[in-house]
């Protein structure tokens, strides 16, 4: 075998999801994947050689020494295999596609990358459920991480240490129309603007949504989306980061869409349409033009959900 060969078959290609947490109502639970990926190449090699390079979405930004959070990753599940001393370097390559630091999951697709990259090296010694969990410790919740793993919508909870996650496909075929604003906004400062408390109304209002949703979207009972998307919780203080954001919704839902919520701490907006109504196009439109009104430029991606989840090639 000559040595082109022969480098060629260790190459690990991961792709990975974008995702949205929250999905409205299920503030810090809820998640979906959904079908815009980056890909990721690891060759893990013996010498303690880093070798990383980017192209597309945040390339310029994207650290390319120990502190890259994909390798970081990827170091874990090495240690905790007992492989650091046999793989003690890597070179990696990505693709990004899936917008940064606008919510939609771009860090939980580095971790999750890194985390089944290194664990193809050492032949899959972990479960899936254990890489949600070391996801999790990483990136400090699973809102994101559950959806870029399993695919689909995600319930998860957290019990002490556990990470449930619960991933199904609803019955009703679903469009996701996202509006990425041209602006960045940090988890950091979209949670510092939420209270410490919140009024026991506030909290039955998001339970029986969330609740309502996930039963909805499993039964596919399209008339009871329209309301269980709705969120008391995070969005309202929210808003005042992203202007135009309720002017949004608002034109969103007269064009049709079942319900729009903030995709994850935002500032992407995320309408859902029933496939069938084929009336994606429109909402984008209005979508793009309602955010243009408050002088925010934003770009419209119509996507499907992801079925699958992380892969491996
Ligand atoms: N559930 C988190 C939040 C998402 O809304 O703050 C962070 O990606």
């Amino acid at each position: 075998m000559d040595n082109e060969t022969s480098s060629a078959k260790n190459i690990i290609t991961v792709k990975v999801p974008g995702t949205s947490a929250n999905c409205g109502s299920g503030f810090d639970c809820l998640g979906l994947a959904a079908t815009i990926y980056n890909e990721f190449k690891f060759t893990f090699l013996e010498e303690k050689r880093l070798t990383i390079s980017a192209v597309g979405e945040g390339a310029d930004t994207i650290p390319n020494d120990e502190k890259n959070i994909v390798w970081q990753s990827a170091r874990l599940v090495l240690e905790r295999a007992g492989a650091a001393e046999k793989f003690q370097g890597a070179e990696i390559s990505m693709n990004n596609r899936v917008p940064m630091s606008r919510g939609l999951g771009s860090s939980a697709a580095a971790i999750v990358a890194g985390l089944i990259g290194a664990n193809a090296a050492v032949d899959n010694h972990f479960t899936r459920n254990d890489i949600l969990k070391f996801a999790t410790e990483i990136e400090g919740h699973p809102d994101n991480v559950a959806p870029a793993i399993f695919g689909g919508f995600t319930v998860s909870v957290v019990d002490k240490n556990l990470v449930h996650t619960y991933s199904f496909l609803p019955k009703i075929k679903l469009k996701l129309i996202v509006a990425v604003p041209d602006f960045p906004l940090s988890t950091k400062l979209a949670r510092q603007v939420l209270p410490k408390t919140v009024p026991l109304k506030d909290a039955i209002f998001n339970v029986s949504r969330a609740s309502m949703l996930v039963a909805a979207l499993i039964e596919g009972k399209e008339k009871l989306l329209s309301i269980a998307f709705d969120d008391a919780l995070h969005q309202p203080y929210r808003t005042k980061l992203v202007p135009g954001m309720e002017e949004v919704f608002t034109a969103a839902k007269k064009a049709g869409a079942l319900g729009v919520v903030l995709s994850g701490a935002g500032p992407s907006l995320i309408a859902f349409s029933a496939a069938n109504r084929r009336l994606e196009n429109d909402i984008a439109a209005e979508m793009v033009h309602t955010f243009k009104k408050f002088d925010v430029q934003s770009t419209a991606l119509i996507l499907d959900l992801d079925t699958r989840g992380a892969s491996l090639n």
